[in-house]
């Protein structure tokens, strides 16, 4: 049976307005317009310094806009870098807010977007749909290919009073505008092509492979992310066949301009699939990782994907089969446990290809910090519901161990 008929509920959440495309970075001031005077730009220096950026603001402003740019993100978006960009934003009285840059600039102005309507500081939203209302108006447009987090209802932050990253979750964080124009990437360096399309391509395969939940007519309410369905899968599947056909081609070559295109269409589908349907363990296991290694989230839920995927290979077969047809790997009349493994095989692949550390000793881990983390990753437990093999302390350490030394021999035994 088709993976498609055991799920037979579909939600979808998404910005207002989604626009992909080559150039499509100057449909921006045609957005602004109806929403405001004042607009505040939050981005890095990096971007602040780049030609692209002058000519989006130059073209805010030829609308007759006041811009106000707050270049002060910081990678992995410490609060207090929320914290500048909020006072910003209060003293330039905006209107909107315009987040521009890697998933941590759009992070950091959802956050901003958010503390603008309704005050307070970031931990008093913490969780799942603590946020009351709408808030601040605000466009997201992605420099890299991909967190997804121009359509996502998610933001992270490294609170400085926690050992873990955390996030809020709600569908009001939902930017009401995403511009997606792959040209923005076109300036990615090899190392940051590959652990943001591995983070997308971990994305699509993790939301794809999510447990389903009872269709109740309340599924919308009690979760923010519900788990498989009929809308994310369509959106899972197209991405895992982009970014699967594309990501060691843009790593390669970062001028292939079709690859890139392909990643950033990938990377907003597969943001729009776990928007709604979740990740699960590969992604709970790289918050404590990413705390203790320092390493990029990319590079972390890379690590895990296939060690995931087999963990999880008898327990969602028929929606690895979909992946590896998706992955282009599947032969026709072969046993579905067999084109299961080719999916899994295919990533394996393609993860070493672009550089992925093999194991999560490689990426830095220590053996003494395996136990931490299997105690940390189990607190995710948004993320360990979601899993579609039940997790508890023994499977984890299970997983966490294999990922560690890279024997997979235990997994399915
Ligand atoms: N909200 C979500 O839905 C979601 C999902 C996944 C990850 N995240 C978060 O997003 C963050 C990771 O985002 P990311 O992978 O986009 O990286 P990033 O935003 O942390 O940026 C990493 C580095 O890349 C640089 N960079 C960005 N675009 C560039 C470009 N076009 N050319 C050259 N350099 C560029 C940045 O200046 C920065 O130095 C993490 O904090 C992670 O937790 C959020
Ligand atoms: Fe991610």
């Amino acid at each position: 049976m088709k993976s498609e008929q055991l799920s037979s509920v579909g939600v979808m959440r998404a910005p207002r307005h989604v626009v992909f495309g080559a150039g499509q970075r100057r449909s921006l001031p045609g957005f602004t317009l109806p929403m405001g005077q004042n607009i505040v730009i939050v981005t890095d220096t990096r971007l602040e310094s780049e030609r692209d950026f002058g000519e989006i603001v130059d073209g805010l402003k030829a609308q007759g806009h006041s811009v106000s740019v707050f270049a002060g993100v910081e990678p992995e978006l410490p609060d207090r870098s929320v914290a500048a960009g909020a006072s910003v934003a209060s003293r330039a009285s905006a209107d909107m807010i315009v987040g521009i840059g890697g998933g941590s600039c759009i992070d950091a102005a959802k956050f901003i977007a958010l503390l603008a309507a309704h005050g307070g500081r970031p931990s008093d939203y913490y969780g799942e749909f603590k946020v009351p209302g709408p808030v601040m108006p605000l466009v997201a447009i992605p420099t890299t290919a991909g967190t997804g987090s121009e359509v996502t209802p998610v933001a992270v932050i490294s609170d400085a009073d926690r050992t873990l990253k955390v996030g809020v979750a709600s569908p009001y964080l939902i930017p009401q505008v995403a511009i997606c124009d792959p040209e923005l990437t076109y300036s990615c360096p090899p190392g940051l092509t590959a652990v943001s399309g591995a983070d997308a391509l971990t994305h699509a395969i993790e939301a794809f492979t999510t447990r389903t939940h009872s269709p109740s007519p309340s599924i919308a309410h009690e979760n923010v992310f519900i788990g498989k369905n009929i809308l994310s899968d369509q959106f899972a599947l197209q991405a895992i066949t982009r970014i699967g056909r594309s990501l060691e081609a843009a790593v390669a070559d970062g001028t292939d301009t079709s690859a890139r295109s392909d990643l950033m269409y990938g990377s907003l589908l597969a943001g729009l699939a776990f928007g709604v349907a979740g990740t699960s363990a590969a992604h709970a296991v790289q918050y404590p990782v990413g705390a203790l290694t320092h390493t990029a989230h990319g590079a972390g839920v890379a690590v895990m994907l296939p060690y995931v995927m087999e963990f999880n290979r008898r327990h969602c077969t028929q929606e690895l089969v979909e992946v590896a047809d998706a992955l282009g790997v599947a032969t026709s009349g072969a046993e579905p446990a067999s084109n299961a493994l080719a999916a899994i095989d295919r990533v394996r692949n393609l993860c070493a290809a672009i550089g992925i550390p093999p194991t999560l000793e490689a990426l830095g881990l220590t053996p003494d910090q395996v136990g931490w983390t299997v105690e940390n990753a189990l607190g995710a437990q948004r993320l360990v519901k979601n899993n579609p093999r039940p997790l508890d302390q023994e499977s984890m350490q299970l997983l966490v161990e294999a990922a560690f030394s890279g024997y997979i021999g235990s997994l399915n035994s």
